[in-house]
C-alpha cells in the first residue's frame, strides 16, 4: 500500500508577532518544520510533500537539507482543507494513503505515528485521525460522538457551548485513504465562523457516507501540542527537552539539573559523559566520560574523553582524549587540539591545531596556527595573524618555550625545541634550538628613585 505524506505550513503565525514564518521558528535549535520532516523521513512513504505559502522562499531554503521533497504552493492561505487542495494535481495521479501532518506540531513521535497507520490497516478505514482528551481543549477542533463513534469534528470557532464543553480534541493527524479524501475535498464548503475551507469537515462527511472513520486516542497526549504563539513554542521547547534529556539519562549520561541542560535532536553523547547545569550541546559529539561543567555551549564539535570548564563556549572544533578546554576559553571554528592538550582560561583558538601534551595555560590568542607537540605558550601569547588585510599562519614547532607575554607576528615559523624570552615580538624564524628575545634590554639606575622622590619635596 503506498502511504503520500503531506506537511501543512503555508500559514503565517499570526499570533508569532514575527518576520518568521511559524514553522522556522526553532524548537531546541532547529526550525519546528525540521522535526516534523524527521518523524516523516523515519515512516516508510512513497512522497513528502510540503504546502508552503506564507515566507515561501525562506521555508523552502530551510528545507533544502532534505532530498526529495516536493513543495506546492498554497498563495492564500484559505485553511487546511484549502491547503490540501493545492496538490491535488499530484494526489489524483496517486493511490493509497495520504497521511497528513502539519507543520507547527513538532513533537510527534514515529511510534505514535506507526500506531496510527497499524490501526488504519487494520481496520480498512477510510480514515484514521489522533484524538486527545484536553483539560485545556480551547481553540482545538472538538471531537464530536455519538454511542461512541464519531461522527465529526467541530472547529472551536463554530462550537455550541456544550460543544465547546467536549474535552475530547482533534490532534490534526490523520492518514485518509486518498480516493475517500479527494472525493470529500471537492464537497468542502467555506460557510463557517471563519469562512475558511476546513479539511475537518471531510471527516463528518465520510462519516455521513458510511465509510469507516477511526478517531485513535493518543497514547501522549503532549505529543499533539501545536505551537500558536511565543507560550507555545517555549512549553513545547521544554517538552522535547525533557524527553531528549531523559533519553540520554537512561543511556548512562549524567545530567545535573537536567531542566537547565538543552541537547538537540541531533547530537550524540556517550554512556558516563556528566553535564552540569546550564550547558548548551548543539550537532556535537561528545565522547565517553567527558565532563561539561556548567554554563558551557558546544556547537558542531566532536569531543573525545575530555574535560571541558565553567563557561566556555566551543564551535566546529576537536578535542582530543584527556585535553581541557577552560575555564572560560573560546575554541573558534576549526580549532583542532590533540591528546593531553590543556587550553586554560581566557585562552582563544581560531584555526589552530595544538599538538598533543601542549599547553596554553592562560590569557592567550593563537589563531591561524598550528603547535606542535609538547610546547608551552606562556600567559598572555598572541599571534599577530591580521595585518589588515590578509590573514597570515604561525607555525610553532614541537617542544618550544614561549615565555609569557610574547607575540609571533605572522607568517613566522619557530623551530623545535627553542625557547622565546617573555615579553619579545618575534618577526623572524626562528631556527631550531634557538633562544630568541627582541625586547629592550634591562637598564638599571640605582638610586635614582630615591633621588627623584627627594626633589619632589
Ligand atoms: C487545526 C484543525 C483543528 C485541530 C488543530 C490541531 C482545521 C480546520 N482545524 O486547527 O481541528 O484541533 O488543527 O492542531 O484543520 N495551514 C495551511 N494553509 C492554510 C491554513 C493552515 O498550510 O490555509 C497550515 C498551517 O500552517 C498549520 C496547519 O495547517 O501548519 C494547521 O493550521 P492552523 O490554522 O494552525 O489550524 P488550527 O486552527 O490549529
Ligand atoms: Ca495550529
Amino acid at each position: 500500500m503506498s502511504l503520500h505524506i503531506l506537511i501543512l505550513a503555508a500559514g503565517q503565525g499570526k499570533r508569532m508577532h514575527s518576520r518568521l514564518p511559524k514553522v522556522l521558528h526553532p524548537i531546541l535549535f532547529q526550525p519546528m518544520l525540521h522535526h516534523v520532516l524527521d518523524v516523516a523521513r523515519a515512516i516508510p512513504h512513497d512522497s513528502v510533500s510540503v504546502i508552503v505559502g506564507h515566507g515561501e522562499e525562506q521555508v523552502r531554503a530551510a528545507c533544502e537539507g532534505y532530498q526529495g521533497l516536493q513543495f506546492f504552493r498554497q498563495t492564500e492561505q484559505r485553511g487546511t482543507a484549502h491547503a490540501v487542495r493545492v496538490a491535488e494535481p499530484f494526489l489524483a495521479k496517486q493511490s493509497g494513503d495520504v497521511l497528513i501532518l502539519s507543520g507547527d506540531v513538532p513533537l510527534l513521535q514515529k511510534s505514535s505515528l506507526e500506531s496510527l497507520l497499524r490501526v488504519h490497516r487494520e481496520m480498512s478505514a477510510a480514515l484514521s485521525f489522533f484524538t486527545a482528551s484536553l483539560d485545556r481543549p480551547a481553540g482545538y477542533g472538538r471531537v464530536l460522538r455519538s454511542g461512541g463513534k464519531v461522527t465529526g469534528v467541530r472547529e472551536a470557532a463554530d462550537c455550541t457551548p456544550p460543544e465547546r464543553a467536549l474535552r475530547e480534541v482533534n490532534a490534526g493527524i490523520y492518514c485518509f485513504r486518498l480516493k475517500e479524501m479527494l472525493a470529500a475535498l471537492a464537497r468542502i464548503g467555506s460557510g463557517n465562523k471563519q469562512g475558511e475551507f476546513y479539511l475537518t469537515d471531510a471527516i463528518g462527511m465520510l462519516v455521513a457516507d458510511g465509510a469507516r472513520v477511526e478517531g485513535v486516542g493518543m497514547e501522549d497526549p503532549r505529543e499533539m501540542s501545536g505551537v500558536n504563539d511565543r507560550a507555545d513554542q517555549a512549553e513545547v521547547e521544554t517538552l522535547l527537552q525533557s524527553r531528549i534529556n531523559r533519553a540520554w539519562m537512561l543511556k548512562g549520561v549524567s545530567l545535573e539539573d537536567p531542566g537547565s541542560v538543552r541537547i538537540d535532536a541531533r547530537s550524540q553523547l556517550a554512556a558516563d559523559v556528566r553535564i552540569e547545569a546550564g550547558v548548551r550541546i548543539i550537532r556535537s559529539r561528545i565522547g565517553a566520560g567527558s565532563v561539561v561543567e556548567a554554563g558551557s555551549r558546544i556547537v558542531d564539535c566532536t569531543l573525545a574523553a575530555c574535560t571541558i570548564k565553567q563557561g566556555s563556549y566551543l564551535e566546529q572544533s576537536e578535542v582530543g582524549e584527556g585535553s581541557t578546554v577552560g575555564p572560560y576559553a573560546h575554541l573558534r571554528p576549526g580549532s583542532q587540539l590533540g591528546r593531553d592538550v590543556k587550553i586554560g582560561n581566557f585562552v582563544e583558538l581560531k584555526k589552530a591545531k595544538m599538538g598533543d601534551g601542549s599547553k596554553a595555560s592562560h590569557l592567550a590568542y593563537i589563531g591561524d596556527a598550528e603547535i606542535g607537540r609538547d610546547s608551552n605558550l606562556g600567559c598572555g601569547f598572541i599571534t599577530c595573524n591580521f595585518d589588515g588585510v590578509h590573514k597570515h599562519f604561525t607555525t610553532i614547532e614541537e617542544e618550544v618555550f614561549v615565555g609569557s607575554d610574547s607575540q609571533m607576528v605572522a607568517p613566522v615559523h619557530v623551530g623545535r625545541g627553542s625557547y622565546i624570552a617573555a615579553g619579545s615580538t618575534i618577526t623572524k624564524a626562528v631556527p631550531p634550538d634557538s633562544l630568541a628575545f627582541s625586547r629592550g634590554r634591562q637598564v638599571n639606575k640605582v638610586g635614582y628613585a630615591a633621588k627623584y622622590r627627594r626633589q619632589k619635596d
